[in-house]
This record gives C-alpha cells, structure tokens and sequence, in this order.
C-alpha cells in the first residue's frame, strides 16, 4: 500500500481493540471495549470502513499484515489550546522553584501567550503550529479540538478562530474549533465588562462567520464565576453551538454540576470537583473531560476520576496541549497518566481516548471506534494488546497512523 493509497485497503494485526457506539460510553463499557484476536479492517475508497472483524474471512486479497501488533481507532484529542506561538518553559522552572500557576497569572501565564500571538503574524503562528499538528498525527492523533483563549479582545479572539481554521485546513486530522470566549479578564477592564463583549459581539459574529464549533469558559477565581458561565451558555444556546467549560481546576467552584444543569458537552479538568460536583456527573449528559498532563505539570490534585466512572460519569482524557500548564501532545503519554495518575485501566483509558472525546467535538458518528461506515482513522500499535502503552510511558508505540484510509504518520 502507498502512503498516498488512492483506493481502498485493509489491515489485519494480532489484536484489534475498539469502543462500539455513538454515545460516550460510562460505567462498565468504558472498561470493555471490544477485543478481538487476529482481526482486520477494511476500507473503500471514500476511507469508509466496509469490513472489521476476523482475519480468517477478511473481504479483501491482500491485506497488509502486522504481527503482534494491534489495531485500534485513532486518538481524538478533544481539548488543545492550538493555535498558539511560543513557548514558557521559564515558567515551568519558576513553579519547579516554588511559584504556583496562579502567582505566574500577570504579566505571565495566559497574558504573556496573548502577547505572542499578537505579536506574531499569521504566517509565523501557523509555521509554529504545523509541525506541532504533524507531531501529534505521528503520535496517533487524528481528529483534535483546537480553541482560541489567546486573543483576549473580540478581533483578537476572532482571529485566533480564523488562525484554528486554517490550521484545520492545512492539518491532516479532523479538527474542530472551539472558542474559549473567557479565558482571561482582558488588561483594563472589568469582569463583566468583558462578559457582556463576549456575549453580546464575540460569540454572535464567530457563529455568524461559522468559526466555531463550540462555546467554553475558564471558571476559577483568577478568572470567570459561574454566573459569567450562565451568561455565556445563553449566548452560545442563541447561537446554537454547544457548551464546554474548564471547571474546578485549581480550585473548587461548583463549576462540574453547573456544567451539568447547563447541559455542557464536557465539564474538563475537575482536579476539585464537588461531591456534589460528581453525582451531576454520573446522572447527566456531560462527560468528565480529564486532562492528567496538566495535573502533572502544574503539580494538582488528581480529580476523583474512580468515583466519577463509579458513579456512571462518561469519561474522556486528552492533553491540554498548552505553553503554560501542559506542554504534552501526545496521547499515548497521556493514556499512561491516565492509568498511572487517575487509576484508569488501559481499556478505560482507550475508550476515553477515542469514543468518549469523539462525541464531545461531535464527530461520533464518523469517528472515535472501528465499525462499518465510519471513516477507517486507525492506528498500528506494537505489542500485542493495548495494556502496553499506558506500560511503556515516553516510548511512541503508534507505528502507522491512518486517516480515511489514508497513512498520515507513525514513527
Ligand atoms: O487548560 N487554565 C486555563 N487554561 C489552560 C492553561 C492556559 C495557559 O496557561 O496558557 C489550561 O490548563
Ligand atoms: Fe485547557
């Protein structure tokens, strides 16, 4: 098969592991996922999966064979802070001495990644943002969330949107744009005043000007309350795109079960979730969107993951790829802090990685798990079960990664 394979294919390995559905699995089925030994797939020419299931009876000539490899979908990373420009690894070294996130939120922290990007042109973001992307595509990533956050005023914010969808056009994967309408107070004014910039010009002309897919807002005392997360799900339900919020990440907010009532997409973060917090999350829609590289890097509190999958919450992991709390972008790393951080076993830790971030970004229907009619995004995997890569942290096991049938990346 050519890396450009015009026509459709198949693949057949020793393991084939895939979530099943279009809903967010929770409970028992985000820890069984299907398994199946000497097993394949094949496409059509539209990349559209035909076929998954046993070898022995695979509808196709000549597939190209992996021994004791396994197959699974491809990663979908369902929350990044892509496009940005520049990096902070002095801020890094100044928590490592003792200064904490919130001492760095200043002239640091989400301002200073403001200050880059405005002080970049479009050319240079994008030049800085596509390796980033093509990184990821060889890590096993192939669809992801990109948000703005990073403008901080209404042109500002909606230039980073148009940045996200031409970096969406020219990326091999799917992505997804989300505007992250209040991420910080802009310099010289008011909470509110903001708030009310961002409900009533911002949110409006970016669904207008179709360029975004989704609304979300960082609820934490250096930044936005739940009130202003009220204000802006009415501003996003009157644009009709849906809701994500950053919730309770340094700090306890009652965001998760606002998020919930408000009938978010996904409550992310969650390191101080409520108990309250927690039961919203198991009875409701959102899924609990943990983020363990941020956890790490910022030193917090892992989130009660075990008692949110108790308590039947959908659960989905991703990177958080950011300059400032979490410079990860690949989800292998990120599947191996879920287990070893938050306790996930390796096929909890797939499907969160697949299926459950799939529905949040609202590709479910075509992406997230292996079945007939969705597009044939997968990875060859070495080792012959999934449990290996949560095993192996820092070593890269994606050796293909394939999307709409199409090789796009691997080691
Ligand atoms: O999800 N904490 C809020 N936003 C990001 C970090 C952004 C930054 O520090 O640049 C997060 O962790
Ligand atoms: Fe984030």
């Amino acid at each position: 098969m050519s890396d450009n394979a015009p026509t459709g294919g198949a693949v057949v390995a020793s393991t084939l592991v895939t979530p099943v559905g279009r809903r967010p699995p929770r409970g028992r089925a985000l820890g069984e996922p299907q398994v199946l030994g000497e097993s394949g797939l094949v496409w059509n020419e539209r990349g559209e999966i035909v076929y998954v299931g046993p070898a022995d009876g695979l509808p196709f000539e000549d597939p190209e064979v992996f021994q004791g490899c396994t197959i699974v979908p491809g990663f979908v990373d369902g929350h990044t802070h892509l496009p940005f420009f520049g990096w902070r690894a002095d801020e890094f070294e100044t928590r490592l001495a003792g200064a904490t996130y919130r001492d760095l939120h200043g002239e640091g922290g989400i301002y200073r990644s403001a200050r880059l990007l405005a002080d970049a042109n479009d050319q240079e973001v994008l030049a800085f943002c596509r390796p980033l992307v093509r990184e990821m595509a060889n890590h096993g990533t192939t669809s992801l969330e990109l948000k703005t956050g990073y403008g901080l005023s209404v042109e500002g914010e909606l230039r980073q949107a148009r940045l996200a969808r031409a970096l969406a056009e020219e990326a091999p994967q799917t992505c997804t744009v989300t505007l992250l309408a209040c991420h910080a107070v802009p310099k010289g004014m008011e909470p509110r005043e903001w708030v009310r910039a961002a409900c009533d010009e911002l949110i409006p002309v970016a669904a207008a000007e179709g360029l975004a897919d989704a609304v979300d807002v960082y609820v934490e005392d250096i930044a936005f309350t739940v009130e202003d997360l009220r204000a802006v799900a009415e501003a996003a339900e009157a644009a009709g795109l849906p809701l994500r919020c950053h919730a309770d990440q340094l700090g306890p907010s009652g965001a998760a079960e606002v998020a919930v009532a408000l009938g978010a997409r996904s409550a992310d973060h969650l390191n101080n979730a409520s108990p309250e917090g927690i039961r919203a999350l198991g009875g409701g829609e959102t899924v609990a969107l943990l983020l363990p590289a941020s956890t790490l890097l910022v030193g917090g509190t892992p989130p009660a993951a075990r008692a949110m999958i108790a308590a039947g919450a959908p659960i989905a992991l991703a990177s958080d790829f950011n300059p400032g709390t979490s410079p990860v972008l690949s989800m292998p790393e990120v599947v191996a802090l879920g287990c070893s951080l938050y306790r996930l076993s390796p096929h909890e830790a797939l499907v969160a990685a697949t299926l459950g971030p799939a529905w949040v970004l609202g590709l479910a229907e075509r992406s997230g798990s292996l079945e007939t009619g969705k597009h044939a995004d997968f990875l060859v995997l070495d080792g012959d079960a999934f449990r290996q890569v949560p095993y192996r942290p820092g070593h890269n096991p994606v050796v293909h990664t394939y999307i709409a049938g199409r090789r796009v990346g691997g080691r």
